[in-house]
């Protein structure tokens, strides 16, 4: 959950081993020249889906890895939340944070690129027989949402996963309503891990990583008040890799 992954340690690791995960696309049977070209829009999803949708049912098994840091990040959330809320949540995995927080507002609506992760979304949502959260796959580069309408956008462990996150967070400033709140946990290599900024290329080119970006806090934090945003509130629980904040469009 959003308690500060990379994207799956374990099954990285799992995929290492076992050769599975390649991001390879299998012939279709076309010569080159004939293969219908991608669409942009195809062109944005193809990667990253498919490495997502690859590990989506194992994500969903694994647990939450800091357990009372991800409660009081859950907290913090509902105590912005009031009942006439409209919600989206970017990159919402399977659909757990989402389902939380359901009861404390209006509606979310939750996308994902990852269809795979969106039929999880659909299936825990029924069981839970929950019906104010939408799910949709959706890549966070292609959602449309009509400017000054969301009164809170999450996005928890993705901005690192995105090629461009500062238009990514101007896009989401315009959604939102003014006070509107962008509350986002993200991974931040860059402190703690900056040693991995070589090899992740190296690992997304054999299909064992998705796009992962290296940035520090500090250069996140930046980045969100050179957009704009007032930050509200921000925790690093002890050693995590992930920073939460609340950032504040000024209203
Ligand atoms: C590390 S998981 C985090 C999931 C969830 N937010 C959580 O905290 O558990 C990253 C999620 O972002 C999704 N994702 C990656 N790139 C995306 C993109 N460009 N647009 C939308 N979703 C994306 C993946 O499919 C995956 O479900």
């Amino acid at each position: 959950m959003f308690s500060g992954r990379i994207f799956n340690g374990h099954l990285i690791r799992t995929q290492l081993i076992s050769g599975a995960g390649l991001a390879v696309p299998r012939s279709s049977g076309l010569s080159p020249r004939r293969r219908p070209r991608p669409t942009q829009k195809e062109k944005n999803m193809a990667p990253s889906a498919t490495f997502w949708d690859k590990i989506a049912e194992k994500y969903a098994k694994q647990p939450v890895s800091d357990e009372a840091a991800y409660q009081k990040k859950l907290e913090v959330t509902q105590s912005y939340f009031s009942p006439e809320m409209e919600v989206l949540e970017i990159g919402c995995g399977t659909g757990t944070t989402s389902l939380i927080h359901a009861p404390f507002v209006k509606h979310i609506r939750a996308t994902d690129i990852s269809q795979n992760m969106i039929a999880i979304c659909k299936r825990k949502a029924e069981a839970q027989n929950i019906a104010n959260v939408t799910f949709e796959q959706a890549t966070a580069e292609d959602l449309t949402v009509p400017d000054g309408t969301m009164d809170v956008v999450m996005a928890h462990s993705l901005l690192h996963l995105l090629e461009d996150k500062e238009a990514m967070m101007a896009k989401v400033f315009r959604m939102l309503k003014p006070g509107g709140l962008f509350v986002t946990n993200t991974v931040c290599l860059g402190d703690r891990m900056w040693y991995m900024a070589p090899l992740l290329p190296i690992m997304r080119l054999f299909g064992f990583a998705p796009l992962v970006k290296v940035f520090t806090v500090k250069h996140l934090v930046q980045t969100m008040k050179e957009g704009g945003y007032e930050i509200d509130h921000q925790w690093q629980p002890d050693k995590s890799i992930g920073v939460f904040i609340v950032a504040k469009k000024p209203g």
